[in-house]
Order: structure tokens, then C-alpha cells, then sequence
């Protein structure tokens, strides 16, 4: 343990990063600028081809940063697993999605773990940084990682710590975000804070791995279960003729005791639509149903089915119906200023919206074409002619490189379901909001 350590803290240590994503990318720059020898694992050669070209494709990561650590030859990338056996440390970032009945797909966690078996070897520190279910680690990975020979918290070394980014936040990025870290046993533990005190400003430990993983989830749960609540509060408000951002906006004022969230067309991104069901299912075991976290996806999944709804009354208004009405959509991606388009709610609004005959065109930055339902789209530009002759505008990003004054005066019908155009000026009688 002690010749890890100081290996770790001498910066000899070489960083094994797996899978070369959202998190993987920037974790492996950090890691690179931090002073170590990073050898990033990809099973996509595209991806590999890329980081070694340094080609950024992860908006977070900045390009020169990604060229300074290729040029520098601190990291390097391959599909070559057993590039493993030269790593003292290695962080696993692969994808946790679900199966098409909503249950956790850890396949991808598997199959690093069995190649990690492979090449594992004394003196080596393991973190899973995935979002998974409490027990992922110490249940599922040790397991076959111990069948080795290797002891944990003696030659083998085990923690989780998940990654938090934030993708597009300016303002917290993966070395000054807080870094929850938990371990197997208690020198997993040292070890693991070790590691991440070298290139994260603060770092919070807990008593076990399990405990890092349920504190992952819960915070997503948080997140989902409250964006729930005001999900439901909007469709209530419409129903009782408010403003629903309005009462949030009110009840924000409170000085205490109150944490807004906003209501939109659904939920997004490889976060809040999936993680809750991994703790749904682990709940399952024993023997309690989270029923805040089914209720929550019951009424988040529910919203784009809201806004298809709503949208045909907005056309039933006007005489229109949504059989053949000229819709242009307004963003595609998850949340704003990202272009991360996975699980976004608006291919779901659009695929309801296609069913109905709609004519759609979409204008999105970073989204050059999409697929709804095997029809596939490309992206158009937001121009005076296009809002006039559409039927509606449908806001469903709000992305802040939109002109929404431009839209609110040109398009004959806006349905705004992120209050995007709270700060237009021009008269809005022509707005209806989520
Ligand atoms: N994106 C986020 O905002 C975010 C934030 C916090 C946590 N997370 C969690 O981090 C994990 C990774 O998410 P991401 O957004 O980086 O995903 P991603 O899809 O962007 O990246 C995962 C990478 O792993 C690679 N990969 C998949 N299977 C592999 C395998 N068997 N061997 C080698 N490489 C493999 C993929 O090719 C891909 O490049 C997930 O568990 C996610 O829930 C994501």
C-alpha cells in the first residue's frame, strides 16, 4: 500500500482510464495535467483515433488542454485492454443505461471488470466512477476481481467515487467539484482519497463504497423526484389559468426552506431519466418499492405526451389541427447550451408529434440532423421567413443563442414550454407557456 502511495503521490504512477466519454474525457486531461502517465481505454476506435489526434469532441474539455497532454505524450489512447497490466490506477467511466423494461444494464461495468481481471496486479487501486446501484462495487466487482488471488485492501485496492459533471457549467468543472469518495475497506479508503487530492480541490469521504453509491443515486432521485413536483404544478397551473414560473418564482423568495426547480417537456441526459431505476430495482431486494422514484418517472415521462396535448389545443385555437401543421421546433438537446441530445425529452415530443401527421423542422445548434422514429431531420436555421410561415414555434431547449424576440414577433404561435421568453420585451399574446 505504502509503495502505491507514494508512487501516487510522486506522480509515477500511470492512470488507466475507461471509456472515453462525458466523464472519461475530461477525468483523463485532469489526470494527464495533473502529472501522470494516462492510458485512456475506448471500445469505439473512432473515439481512440480522435483523443490521439487530438480531436476534442467533449465540449468541456478545452481544445488546447487536449492537445497540450497529446503533444506531451502524458496521455494516449487505445482499444488495447492490456494496456491495464502498466496501470497502477484505473477509473472505470463506462455507461450504466437501463434495459427496455427500465432495469440496470451494468453489461458494460462487467465487461471491464472481467478484462481487468486479466491483467490485475498488486499495488493496483480500482474506482468505479459510474452511476450504479449501492453494492455494484464491493458486490459484483470484487467478487471477480478477487478470484484472482488478490487481496482486497492489501494488494488490491477498491472505492467508488462518483463523477458529478455537470455538463456546460461554467463555473464547476471535474477538479473543484466536490469529490465523494468511498472505499471497500478502510486502506482503500486512504489510498483512494490519495489519488483524487492530487487534482480535486475537495474531497469528502464516506464510510464504504456503498454508501458513495447510494449518495450518487439519491442525488439524481432528488433531482428527479423534484422536477416531478413541478412538472405537476405546471399542469395543475394551466388547468387553473397561472403562470406556473410565477409561483415558483414566488415561492423562491422564501429565505429559507425552498429550493426552485422549473417544469419543462421532460427529463434528459444520462443522469436523471435513468439512475433512479437502478435504486428502484436494488430496492426491490429488499423488499420495499421507492414509490417516490416510480411516481417521479411516471410524471416526468408523462410530460411529453403533455405537450403533445396541449400543443394540439393551442392549433385547436386557431382552427388548426396537428394533422399537417408547420411546427418548428426550438432545440433538441437535453438542457440548454449542451450538445448532448441522449434521452432528450424533444425527439420523444417530436415522435408524438410526427404520429399525428405534423409537418416538424427543427433548428438546433450542435444537432446538425436527428432521428425520430426512423425519419430522420435536418437542422435549419431560424429565420424571419421560416417562424412566419410556420403554424408554431415549439420552444423546447432554451438555448441562449436563440433570438427569442425575433421568434416572439415572427412566428403566429409560440408554445414556450421552458420560459425561454420570459425577458422579451415585444408584446406576448401570442405565447403560451408550458
Ligand atoms: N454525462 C454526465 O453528465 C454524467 C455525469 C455524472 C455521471 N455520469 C455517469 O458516468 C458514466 C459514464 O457516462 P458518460 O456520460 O461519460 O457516458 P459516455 O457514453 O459519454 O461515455 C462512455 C464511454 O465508454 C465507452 N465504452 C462503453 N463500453 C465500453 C467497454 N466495455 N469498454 C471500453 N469502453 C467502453 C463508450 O464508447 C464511451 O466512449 C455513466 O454511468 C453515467 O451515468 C455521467
Amino acid at each position: 500500500m505504502q509503495k502505491l502511495i507514494e508512487k501516487i503521490k510522486d506522480r509515477t504512477a500511470v492512470v488507466g482510464i475507461v471509456g472515453l466519454g462525458y466523464v472519461g474525457l475530461p477525468l483523463a486531461v485532469l489526470q494527464a495535467k495533473t502529472g501522470y502517465r494516462v492510458l485512456g481505454i475506448d471500445g469505439v476506435s473512432e473515439k481512440v483515433e480522435r483523443v490521439n489526434k487530438a480531436d476534442n469532441y467533449i465540449s468541456d474539455v478545452a481544445d488546447a488542454d487536449l492537445q497540450q497532454v497529446i503533444r506531451n505524450g502524458r496521455l494516449t489512447a487505445t482499444c488495447d485492454f492490456n494496456v491495464l497490466r502498466d496501470c497502477d490506477v484505473v477509473l472505470i467511466c463506462v455507461p450504466t443505461p437501463l434495459t427496455p423494461n427500465k432495469e440496470p444494464d451494468i453489461s458494460a461495468i462487467l465487461k471491464v471488470t472481467g478484462e481487468l481481471a486479466k491483467y490485475a496486479h498488486p499495488d493496483m487501486l480500482v474506482v468505479l466512477e459510474s452511476t450504479t446501484y449501492p453494492g455494484t462495487t464491493d458486490e459484483v466487482m470484487l467478487p471477480i476481481l478477487t478470484a484472482t488471488g488478490l487481496k482486497v485492501g492489501d494488494t488490491l485496492f477498491m472505492a467508488f467515487s462518483p463523477e458529478r459533471v455537470d455538463p456546460g457549467n461554467r463555473s464547476f468543472k471535474t477538479h473543484n467539484t466536490f469529490k465523494l469518495v468511498g472505499g471497500v475497506t478502510r486502506s482503500c479508503l486512504t489510498v483512494a482519497r490519495t489519488f483524487y487530492e492530487q487534482s480535486i480541490v475537495k474531497i469528502f469521504t464516506v464510510s464504504h463504497s456503498r454508501v458513495a453509491e447510494m449518495a450518487k443515486v439519491f442525488e439524481n432521485v432528488f433531482r428527479s423526484v423534484n422536477i416531478a413536483l413541478v412538472n405537476e404544478l405546471a399542469i395543475l397551473c394551466d388547468r387553473m389559468g397561472m403562470n406556473a414560473y410565477e409561483v415558483i418564482d414566488a415561492a423562491a423568495t422564501k429565505n429559507f426552506g425552498f429550493m426552485p426547480f422549473y417544469p419543462g417537456p421532460g427529463v434528459g441526459g444520462h443522469c436523471i431519466p435513468l439512475d433512479p431505476y437502478y435504486l428502484a430495482w436494488k430496492s426491490k431486494e429488499y423488499d420495499l418499492h421507492t414509490r417516490f422514484i416510480e411516481l417521479a418517472g411516471e410524471i416526468n415521462e408523462g410530460m411529453p405526451y403533455y405537450v403533445a396535448a396541449k400543443l394540439q389545443r393551442i392549433l385547436n385555437r386557431r382552427g388548426l389541427c396537428l394533422n399537417g401543421a408547420k411546427i418548428l421546433v426550438l432545440g433538441i438537446t437535453y438542457k440548454a447550451d449542451v450538445g448532448d441530445e441522449r434521452e432528450t425529452p424533444a425527439i420523444k415530443v417530436m415522435e408524438l408529434l410526427q404520429r399525428e401527421q405534423a409537418q416538424l423542422a427543427y433548428v438546433a445548434p450542435f444537432v446538425p440532423s436527428v432521428s425520430v422514429a426512423e425519419r430522420s431531420y435536418e437542422g435549419t436555421t431560424l429565420t424571419v421567413e421560416r417562424l412566419a410561415a410556420s403554424d408554431c414555434a415549439l420552444i423546447l431547449t432554451a438555448h441562449s443563442s436563440f433570438d427569442y424576440d425575433l421568434v416572439v414577433r415572427h412566428a403566429p404561435v409560440v408554445y414556450d414550454t421552458r420560459n425561454a421568453t420570459k425577458n422579451v420585451q415585444a408584446a406576448k399574446t401570442n405565447v403560451f407557456l408550458l
